[in-house]
């Protein structure tokens, strides 16, 4: 039996006089393929934003494997294992790809700032060891290839994946990607999928929530889709439910108009 291992509990957040997420409930088990679906505005990032901890909720409960983690930082959560990636790219150019995700393995760093700057054998150790992790991790996905390049010599649709081996090189149980594929082309649109599909292959337990402009792209890849509108879930289901839902047609053709 799968495990719920992430679950929101009337979440709410206003920014002035905008409600951003209202009443946000939703549960996600090991394993499992989440998407979040709705158009410009509705709150999605917010959601991420307020389960990774950038934003405090003005309300509601998170609990990440069976503890409450409301009031938890940044990088307590991040610690714990909830791992994102954001809307725009943000790789660093003047870091290779190796140093790019080995970089966030420094969230889990035990040395302190001192050590850091003496170079005590303790932050060597991290060090290799980091090194270590972020080369297998990149063999896994196949990314390898790149690991000496510099980001901004790859095509967008590699740098996109960098930016995921770098959310996933510290073997979260949570991997969040906010709308992994904005920006690509039609054909790395394609070989995103795949890439996310090979991700749930290669770590089974993983919880993947993603958050998608576009009703097409995860209508394959998810096992369960909510649908946001105006802060609020309009619709939640199986793919085949939600893509037929009338209110959720409203609300994407109620955008094209
Ligand atoms: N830091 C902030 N300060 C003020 N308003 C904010 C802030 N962050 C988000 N908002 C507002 O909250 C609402 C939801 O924004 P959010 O970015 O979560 O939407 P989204 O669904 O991710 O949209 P998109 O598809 O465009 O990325 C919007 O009205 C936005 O302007
Ligand atoms: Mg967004």
């Amino acid at each position: 039996m799968s495990q719920c291992i992430l679950k929101t509990e009337h979440l709410h957040k206003n920014f002035g006089g905008v409600t951003a997420v209202k009443d946000f409930s939703f549960s996600v088990d090991e394993g499992q393929v989440v998407a979040i679906i709705g158009p410009n505005g509705a709150g999605k990032t917010t959601i991420f934003n307020l389960i990774s901890k950038i934003y405090q909720p003005d309300s509601g409960v998170l609990t990440f494997n069976g503890q409450d983690i409301t009031g938890k930082s940044q990088i307590e959560t991040a610690r714990m294992g909830i791992s994102r990636t954001f809307q725009n790219t943000r790789l660093f150019t003047d870091l290779s790809v190796l140093d790019n995700v080995k970089v966030a393995l420094d969230y889990g760093a035990r040395y302190t700032i001192l050590e850091a700057m003496l170079l005590t054998p303790r932050r060597w150790k991290h060090e290799r060891e980091a090194g270590r992790r972020a080369h297998n991790c990149l063999e896994l996905l196949n990314l390898d290839q790149y690991a000496g390049k510099r980001p901004s010599n790859l095509p967008y649709g590699i740098q996109r994946r960098v930016e995921i081996a770098r959310a996933l090189v510290s073997e979260p149980k949570v991997l969040m990607l906010d709308e992994p594929a904005a920006g690509l082309n039609p054909e790395e649109v394609f070989q995103l999928v795949d890439f996310i599909r090979e991700i749930k292959e290669k770590y089974p337990r993983l919880a993947i929530l993603i958050i998608e402009h576009r009703m097409d792209l995860v209508m394959n890849l998810s096992d369960y889709i909510y649908v946001q509108d105006f802060g609020e879930t309009i619709a939640q289901g199986l793919p085949e439910a939600v893509r037929t839902d009338p209110l959720v047609l409203k609300a994407y053709l109620g955008e094209e108009e």
